[in-house]
């Protein structure tokens, strides 16, 4: 039998399902290219034993919270488990400890990455056709992702050099409400965000609450790079420290600060929900009542390594990750640098960059359409990959905008990355050799 794609859920013909394949199969088909696309962490702490050594400093833990008792333990490691996940308490603690953030372990639900906390988050929100999710873009492109399938609207926000356009906030939601829809959240990466790098300060953080306040939305504070600034202790903080109002969801993900392997992250939901018989729940409980249909729990193994390796670190994953801070601040610095040689002030073709402190991305602006054709030709004759920016926004409209990545690369590796990427620029601006 066959089936036909247009009776098929939307989303799977979104041109965001088609960007993530087209993005793989790529990377696959020129597998000796240099990626200045994939935003995966560095994989030289890489370490197998450790895997073995936090399952087994969690399993001590468990047996020292239930008294000794090893039947107890192994059943929470290897039974089917709470909802909400097992390593609340110490999520927790690692916020309060890192993020000096104070929350309810109850507010927490642990996720199978912090992919599914988002689709949580937005299948909850949705209660009707006029529900809407608000997000700055250029943005990852999980978010419209996850709001395609959960059938939710989204309607973009306008970056800005300080991470957001807060005019365009105001008129996104002005025009919003008067079309009949609900603007339930605004997403943001406020730290070093994907793709831009871009980070808002504190000031901007206050006013988004301040906008969230005013016009009664929730705000989507998704930090997955948070840790990865410059190595001092005056890191701005989180939405969630500056919340006096129980505005903001909390996304976290161990992905980049744990282990991706892991499959591990949460949503800090601590918002209080009303019945229609005045009794309350929690927003996180009801995001567990999502779960509990779709990934039923997420799996206290995978938890485990996540929580022997917070347990090592005395709850602090900034500590535990002092090493990769390092290797992302000098790959940082080294495509900075390479960028400035390879196209220095003044020199055509006119390239330019901004200019992160952090996180695992930049965002280059080229004089010439970089769309998806461009990146295949780049892949097959210069050897190396890199983002087309339009899938940031979630549609296929052309743009002169590549997310450059180097979290994962040594230094020669980027040096190789950007000298193929220099050739491909100047073939691009001059005449008579274009693709
Ligand atoms: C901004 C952002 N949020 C969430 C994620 C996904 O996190 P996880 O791997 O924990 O699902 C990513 C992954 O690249 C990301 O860049």
């Amino acid at each position: 039998m066959s089936l036909h794609a247009a009776d098929l859920h939307g989303s799977l013909h979104s041109p965001v399902s088609e960007s993530m394949n087209f993005l793989n199969e790529v990377a696959q088909r020129y597998p000796e290219a240099v990626s200045l696309a994939a935003g995966r962490p560095y994989e030289g702490f890489f370490d197998l034993a450790a895997v073995h050594r936090y399952l087994d400093t969690f399993h001590d833990h468990l047996l020292a919270v239930h008294d000794g008792d090893l039947a107890q333990a192994n059943r929470t490691l290897l039974q089917y488990g709470r909802t909400k996940g097992i390593i609340h308490d110490l999520i927790a603690g690692h916020l309060r400890v890192d993020e000096a953030v104070t929350v309810d372990p109850e507010s927490i639900v642990v996720t199978v990455g912090c992919q599914e906390a988002l689709y949580l988050t937005l299948r909850a929100l949705r209660q009707g056709e006029r529900d809407a999710v608000m997000a700055v873009v250029p943005s990852y492109v999980g978010v419209h992702g996850a709001a395609s399938l959960a059938d939710l609207r989204l309607l973009p926000v306008q970056d800005a050099p300080e991470g957001i356009d807060l005019d365009d906030l105001a008129a996104v939601v002005r025009d919003a409400k008067a079309a009949g829809i609900r603007p339930r959240a605004l997403y943001l990466i406020p730290d070093f965000a994907n793709p831009s790098g871009t980070s808002l300060s504190r000031r901007t953080r206050q006013a988004v609450l301040e906008a969230a306040r005013e016009h009664d939305f929730l705000v989507l504070e998704d930090n997955p790079y948070g840790m990865f600034g410059p190595e001092s202790d005056d890191r701005t903080p989180t939405l969630k420290a500056l919340d006096r109002h129980g505005r903001v969801v909390y996304l976290g993900s161990f992905a980049k600060t744990g282990l991706p392997g892991a499959r591990v992250g949460y949503a800090v939901a601590d918002q209080t929900v009303l019945a229609a018989d005045g009794s309350s729940t929690l927003l996180a409980d009801e995001l567990a009542k999502v779960k509990s249909m779709l990934t039923v729990n997420t799996s206290p193994i995978a938890q485990a390594v996540i929580g022997g390796k917070l347990l090592e670190n005395g709850l602090s994953l900034h500590a535990a990750n002092r090493r990769e801070r390092r290797i992302y601040q000098e790959n940082l610095a080294h495509l900075l640098d390479g960028l400035a040689k390879r196209f220095p002030p003044g020199s055509r073709p006119e390239v330019s960059w901004n200019v992160p402190a952090g996180g695992f991305f930049l965002l280059l602006t080229v004089p010439f359409t970089a769309d998806d054709r461009l990146l295949e030709h780049s892949a097959r004759r210069h050897k190396v990959l890199w983002t087309p920016v339009h899938h940031f926004y979630a549609d296929s409209r052309p743009r002169n905008g590549i997310r450059l990545s180097f979290s994962h690369l040594r230094p020669d590796e980027i040096d190789t990355g950007l000298d193929r990427l220099a050739a491909l620029v100047h073939e691009q601006t001059s005449e008579g050799d274009r693709r």
